[in-house]
């Protein structure tokens, strides 16, 4: 699977951290930056990998920001896009089990590394149920025609 990296500053390091954890583990890793500590714009982060999986270079996001709001916000607004964001890892495992999340979007300044790591662990590990979910997510799609 081919994941998409975005950080904000704020986030950066732990994207950084969550890179390298999931390229060991096998992933296919693409990095959109940002690529340092200097101060730069959520948005644009978010657009960039939104646009990167709904286009289907990439499988699957993963953003960072310092609360992973901000971010993930500017994510759902490109077509196709259901990122969540989310601190622990019930609900990262949720929103692909139910709501068919393809962005997972956490906080730098909300959880530690390690948190970081079992919600993202959470999230690739699951897989969408489908079924009476399926008509659910088409009516969130229908949003956006
Ligand atoms: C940057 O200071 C901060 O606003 C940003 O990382 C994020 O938390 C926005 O939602």
């Amino acid at each position: 699977m081919k994941i998409g990296f975005g950080s904000d500053h704020a986030g950066y390091e732990l994207k950084e951290i969550l890179k390298e954890y999931l390229s060991e583990k096998g992933y296919d890793c693409v990095d959109y930056g940002t690529n340092s500590k200097e101060r730069v714009d959520y948005p644009d982060y978010g657009k960039l990998v939104g646009e990167k999986v709904a286009q289907g270079e990439v499988d699957k996001g993963v953003l960072v920001c310092g609360t992973g709001v901000g971010i993930s916000i500017a994510a759902n607004k490109v077509k196709g896009i259901r990122a969540c964001v989310c601190s622990e890892p019930y609900s990262a495992m949720m929103s692909v089990r139910h709501n068919k999340a393809n962005i997972i979007s956490v906080g730098a300044r909300v959880v530690g590394e390690d948190l970081a790591k079992m919600i993202i662990d959470a999230f690739f590990s699951a897989e969408f149920e489908g079924g009476r979910h399926e008509k659910r997510v088409e009516k969130i799609c229908s949003i956006e025609d």
